[in-house]
């Protein structure tokens, strides 16, 4: 089938919907591919470039919708675009059904079939195209970015000679796609990073990143945030007085704050307010990522850029992917590419537009003259950790209880192991001879104390200590230097192989023990 790429006519946006790279791809698949005249160009793709990848460049939108099957895009499309649209044909683009009924209306009565990109469900099989995700994801990175560019400070802490400089202390609310990517970005850069959400099961991918989870101290089991579909559920009146009151004491001491909690069909939560704005300390910086769905922050103004009284700037731009146009086209034309993908099983250029498979019904929202949104809920489990089991907290006079009962159980163990090692070492004493004692005792002691070191040694580090022991056991080469110097040939002959063998094992196990540590030192 013949798939076009229109050029974006939202004033500002830079992202493409197909890159050479996606449309040597989508020729495999059997496709052929089409781009609007000029539509890479604010991503770092010319006409030039598409054309040395085969692909068609197309004067002006209406002929290359004209030439086109499947027309594929970046923005929701506007009225202009969506009535240029015939029956039969494909649009692939972000949509938004819930909020574009007018738009949804018009493409339904044109005929064609629309794919809202904002629609794949998120479900472990539909991640190659899920590119709310992808797009969050540069989002997320961009704010950490657009953050340091505001921000008057290192983000790592520095001591130098003309002083010590403090490390920025940036707090991230809300731990998706968007909220984990810009902790992986602010850590990288060392800054003390802490993240809250309300979903208690991110708590170990924040800290796996080298954030700090923010706690609530809380009677209820835990952060209550139910995930349904990959997504948070709203929380309860206590909860959120909790979180602000957390976020209140938070404020005075962070530097920067990005703000990413959403949840699906509602309007963002306000979680910072006016007064957390007014205890920050000039100079600080607030990145708002839900702007466009009214913003996390009471004071964020959509798409702009604003400094408060008491100098806290407020960044609330809601195009953070398309100021990264080359890296989110890749990204969004690579969804795009395995969304036509799975539209054509056959690999054969022929488009199969499954409604039983559950990612296309999901993202399908007009289809042979229907409106089909909003889609029946997909069924195969969405990605969302299961909630937790719920262990039961011990009060802190349990939890004595129980570490002193562990304790006592454990010094009685080694103490009848001590007293029976005794008795049979008496025994044996009693009919071996006085030199095999000797041996023996030191042979137990080398083997009790071997057993201690190693249990002491975290597991993790098992392979690297092995290689070490595995250096250190080359003591046999004591043994070969003394018999080098023997009159018999065979003895010399076997002692210099000994040494030989004996020293690989050395100069080995210390360089692969070198190796394994290096894997855990930061570089
Ligand atoms: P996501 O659904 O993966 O993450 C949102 C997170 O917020 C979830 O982990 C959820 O548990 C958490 N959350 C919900 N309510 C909360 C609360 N009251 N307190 C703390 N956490 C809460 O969403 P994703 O994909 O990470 O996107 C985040 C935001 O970034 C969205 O608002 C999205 O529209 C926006 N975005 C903005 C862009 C821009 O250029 N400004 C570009 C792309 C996304």
């Amino acid at each position: 089938m013949k798939v076009g790429a229109l050029k974006e006519i939202k004033s500002g946006e830079a992202r493409v919907s197909l890159t050479p790279d996606s449309a040597a791809q989508l020729q495999k698949l059997g496709h052929e591919c089409f781009v609007q005249s000029g539509a890479g160009v604010a991503a770092g793709f010319n006409d030039a470039t598409y054309e040395g990848a085969g692909v068609t460049v197309v004067a002006d939108a209406q002929a290359l919708v004209d030439a086109v099957d499947i027309v594929i895009k970046v923005r929701e499309p506007e009225e202009a675009e969506v009535t240029r649209l015939r029956a039969g044909q494909t649009l692939i683009s972000f949509f938004w059904p819930a909020q574009n009924e007018a738009m949804l209306e018009a493409a339904k009565d044109t005929g064609a079939t629309v794919i809202a990109m904002d629609m794949v469900p998120r479900i472990s099989r539909a991640q190659k195209m899920d590119a709310l995700s992808s797009m969050a994801n540069i989002a997320g990175y961009r704010a950490v970015i657009e953050a340091g560019n505001n921000f008057g400070r290192f983000f790592t802490g520095q001591v130098t000679a003309a002083g010590k400089i403090p490390p920025a202390r940036v707090l991230i609310v809300g731990a998706g796609v968007a909220g984990l990517a810009a902790i992986g970005t602010s850590t990288s850069l060392g800054a003390i990073t802490m993240a809250f959400d309300v979903r208690p099961e991110v708590s170990e991918q924040i800290e796996s990143m080298g954030a700090e989870f923010v706690f609530l101290e809380f009677d209820e089991p835990a952060q209550d945030g139910a995930a349904t579909g990959g997504y948070a559920a709203p929380s309860s009146p206590e909860f959120r007085e909790k979180q602000l009151a957390k976020f209140r004491e938070l404020a005075p001491t962070t530097d920067i704050v990005i703000t990413t909690a959403l949840i699906p069909g509602r309007p963002a939560p306000k979680l910072w307010t006016e007064d957390m704005v007014k205890m920050m300390k000039p100079g600080s910086v607030i990145i708002d990522l839900a702007a466009e769905k009214g913003g996390n922050c009471d004071l964020t103004v959509m798409d702009e850029r604003v400094v408060t009284e008491n100098g806290v700037i407020i960044v609330g731009y809601t195009d953070f992917p398309s100021r990264m146009a080359t890296q989110s086209s890749t990204l969004y034309a690579t969804n795009i590419r395995h969304m036509l993908t799975d539209l054509t099983p056959e690999k054969d250029g022929v488009v199969n537009h499954n409604m039983e498979d559950d990612v296309i019904r999901g993202a399908t929202v007009t289809h042979a003259g229907e409106i089909t949104f909003p889609p029946p809920p997909p069924k195969v489990a969405a990605i969302a950790a299961k909630p937790k089991e719920k262990v039961k907290e011990l009060t802190p006079e349990e939890k004595r209880a129980n570490e002193v009962a562990a304790f006592k159980a454990q010094t009685k163990q080694q103490v009848t192991l001590i007293a029976v090692a005794a008795v049979l070492l008496l025994a044996v004493g009693l009919v071996a001879p006085a030199s095999f004692m000797q041996h023996f005792i030191v042979f137990v002691l080398s083997v009790f104390i071997g057993f201690q070191v190693i249990w002491n040694v975290a597991h993790s580090l098992h392979t690297p200590l092995m290689a070490v022991t595995n250096a250190i056991s080359s003591i046999v080469i004591l043994g070969a230097l003394i018999q080098i110097g023997s009159s018999s040939l065979l003895i010399t002959v076997l002692a210099a192989a000994g040494i030989f063998m004996a020293s690989i094992n050395i100069f080995g196990g210390f360089l692969v023990t070198r190796r394994m540590l290096a894997m855990f030192q930061k570089s």
